[in-house]
């Protein structure tokens, strides 16, 4: 049993982990989050005294405050000065105090409505804190489900109304959670367009340490997710704590480190930009978050977290389905292309073995450049010489499955769509349009705009054979105000992510067999609440190989690898004007989900015969990188010359290193790989070599690069 309720102490436990909570006059206390505990005594609850300032809710007990409890749920108004978790504006004012009522336990997971969650198991169960304010007349339910079997703990809340007049919610995050003073170091996974996810770390200081998105979508800056460990925690070894939220529009997550050096975590949906009007009877839903503890270090974590991901998160259909490699036209072509050109790439694709041709942005309306056409979904048969179904099966006709580009949530000025509905664009009144990449937000928060995107998607999937879809959104949010009032338009961002969402579960249910890649300009909504529909994501606009090293550095973090598409691309690389050698670019997409995104009919036959040996080995590689365990061997931060992965799955293991830059005079870098059996026999292939496990992990192996390729060697070793 997952959960244990013992009087008024509750467990909520994982094979690892335990989260215990104490119901003490209504307050949910936190007592414990972290190495499991299957039994509390209370031995260390933490000191209580009437600290100087803080409020106590009771004139006769000056020694329970609430600002120096650790709790669950940060109530605003009662003298709990922290960040709070819950913000409610009910008559005139913003104080709440939801005491508890009751709990139930029910078993598996939940399903949140209109929102994404994770799939259930049958080692989870849920615990319900059901909890009242009876003056605001207001209910809140706490919904914890430990996943035991993944280390995992998902949270999310309801809110109720259920006295009679209007309340308004400012601020209603997922999770929040308090642990002791300590020295405690926060990683976030930051960026920029073109490099997004790179690993920030730096020491958690008294103050708030907070990341947001108020763009409407999680964005490239930064992934909804924090993790907080012991300042001297490594890969291998340390406490580690992260919250992740399954969201993907404003959010915000945070760790406050207060007069006390205690230490708070929130997760949830952006303050900013945000309020929800809860009429009588009404019931508003938090996303869901995600709750990881590992005492095994950053790779420990990082396990648990990419295992929960892909067994619980991705679609279940693509969960442990080997992704295709495929050809992407955009850099080959771009808006330039015709139906012979196509062809041709599709020609040069099958013969190196690719599987997947993927037709990119321009084939629709009056697509020739970026400036125009988006929302005019019907096909340009004039660039396609004929229609889409001619074009598919000309490609089906060659043994490769067929992928399309759309980009859903978007609408040009010159476009039909506009023309017919100039309101359906997200706009504030009286202002005029602001544009990026000269184009505009469709309002999703308009449910005739989400049923019309429905129908015009689920047409273009019902009437053609398409096996891939890349879906894509290349622009953020402004000029918030289709609201027919102030509230109205509060409740637009929230909404239209509710919108997004009933359209992209509807088609991925509607056809479960088709593979959606999410994209946003690269990595701009790189995030779980994506993930729950599109099984892959196209990390970064950047296909520059050393580029790349640190965005998939960054991602293996709290992802899967096969949640990744990878491409190799061409020199110089249309990004960063940088050459590296085509082995190099195939071993480094080799990490990921492996693409190409390149004009092969431009390249030698040299190059092409080199692709088709790339592609025929990661066949053979595919489920020791899509599958198996990913252990971080050199960090290839910003600066760093090096970057080493391996991949362990069944009997094989793979090594990938890649150097930047040369360095002359020079001992080559050893390399100590992970979790081999000591005593087992490793063959390098193409090489013949044997290792034992125990030399390997512990002597190393010297990465010695091969003449002609200066850059970066990849091992292939299977136990004998
Ligand atoms: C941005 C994407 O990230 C690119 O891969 C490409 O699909 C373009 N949009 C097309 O407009």
């Amino acid at each position: 049993m997952a959960i244990k309720i013992d009087k008024h102490l509750f467990y909520i436990n994982t094979k690892n982990s335990s989260l215990i909570i104490e119901e003490r006059d209504g307050y949910l206390l936190l007592k414990h989050l972290g190495r499991k505990i299957e039994s509390y005594h209370f031995s260390n609850t933490v000191f209580e005294r009437d600290h100087a300032f803080s409020g106590n809710p009771r004139s006769n007990e000056r020694s329970f405050s609430l600002d120096t409890q650790r709790q669950v749920l940060g109530q605003h108004g009662l003298g709990d000065f922290r960040q709070p978790s819950l913000q409610v504006q009910h008559a005139n004012n913003e104080v709440t105090d939801f005491r508890f009522v009751e709990s139930q336990l029910i078993k598996g997971g939940l399903e949140v409505p209109g929102l994404p969650s994770p799939h259930s198991t049958e080692d989870a169960e849920t615990l319900a804190f059901i909890l009242e304010d009876t003056v605001a007349h207001l209910r809140l339910t706490l919904y914890y489900t430990a996943f035991e079997d993944s280390n995992t703990i998902a949270t999310f809340t309801k809110l109720e109304n259920i006295g009679r007049e209007t309340a308004v919610i400012h601020k209603n995050l997922s999770l929040m959670a308090d642990l002791p003073a300590g020295t405690y170091d926060v990683i976030s996974l930051q960026g920029a367009y073109a490099r997004e996810k790179t690993v920030r770390r730096h020491k958690l200081e008294q103050g708030i340490f907070k990341i947001a998105s108020n763009r409407g979508a999680s964005g490239h800056t930064q992934t909804p997710s924090l993790i907080l460990c012991d300042s001297e925690t490594t890969e291998e070894a340390g406490q580690v704590w992260a919250i992740q939220l399954l969201y993907s529009g404003n959010f915000e997550a945070w760790i406050q480190q207060n007069q006390l050096n205690e230490v708070r975590l929130g997760i949830g949906i952006n303050e900013d930009n945000f309020a929800w009007k809860l009429e009588a009877r009404q019931t508003f839903y938090s996303p869901v978050a995600l709750l990881n503890y590992s005492a095994q270090g950053l790779t420990g974590l990082s396990h648990e977290s990419q295992a929960f991901v892909q067994e619980h998160i991705i679609p279940k259909a693509f969960a442990k389905r080997e992704r295709p490699i495929l050809i992407n036209n955009w850099e080959a072509t771009y808006f330039d292309f015709k139906k012979e050109k196509l062809l041709e790439l599709a020609d040069e694709a099958q013969k190196v073995g690719i599987e997947l041709f993927v037709l990119d942005d321009g084939w629709f309306g009056n697509r020739f450049d970026d400036n125009r056409a988006l929302g005019d979904w019907f096909v340009n048969e004039d660039k396609l010489g004929g229609s889409l179904t001619e074009l598919i099966s000309e490609v089906h006709s060659r043994g490769l499955q067929f992928g399309l580009w759309v980009e859903p949530e978007m609408i040009s000025v010159d476009s039909q769509l506009y023309r017919a509905h100039p309101d359906w664009a997200i706009q504030a009144p009286d202002r005029d349009h602001t544009y990026s990449r000269n184009q505009l937000v469709l309002d999703y928060a308009n449910p005739d705009v989400v049923a019309y995107i429905k129908e015009t998607l689920d047409q273009l999937l019902s009437q053609h054979d398409i096996d891939y879809i890349k879906w894509d959104m290349n622009r953020n949010i402004t000029n918030l105000g289709n609201g027919t009032n102030y509230l109205a338009t509060k409740m637009q961002s929230h909404k239209y992510i509710l919108g997004l969402y009933e359209i992209v579960k509807y088609l991925t249910e509607k056809y479960e067999n088709i593979l959606f890649e999410s994209c946003s300009g690269g990595g701009g909504r790189n995030d779980l609440g994506m993930m729950r529909y599109f099984p892959q994501v196209w990390a970064s606009d950047n296909t520059d190989a050393i580029a790349r090293l640190p965005i998939q550095y960054g991602s293996s973090y709290l992802y899967p690898t096969i949640s990744m598409g990878a491409h190799v691309s061409a020199v110089p690389n249309h990004q960063m004007g940088r050459i590296t050698p085509l082995a190099t670019r195939g071993h480094v997409a080799m990490m990921g989900n492996l693409g190409y995104e390149l004009d092969l009919t431009s390249l030698s036959d040299e190059e092409k015969a080199a692709i088709a040996d790339q592609v025929k080995l990661y066949k053979e590689l595919r489920p020791v990188v899509q599958l198996g365990r990913q252990y971080r061997l050199i960090n290839p931060d910003v600066g760093s010359n090096e970057a080493a992965v391996q991949f362990n799955y069944e009997d094989q293991t793979i090594v990938t290193y890649v150097r930047v830059l040369s360095v002359v005079e020079t001992m080559e870098t050893t390399l100590k790989l992970k979790d081999l059996e000591e005593e087992g026999l490793y063959e390098l292939q193409g090489n013949g070599a044997v290792y034992s496990g125990a030399e390997l992990m512990y002597a190393g192996i010297t990465m010695n690069l091969p003449q002609g390729d200066y850059l970066s060697r990849q091992l292939h070793f299977i136990k004998k």
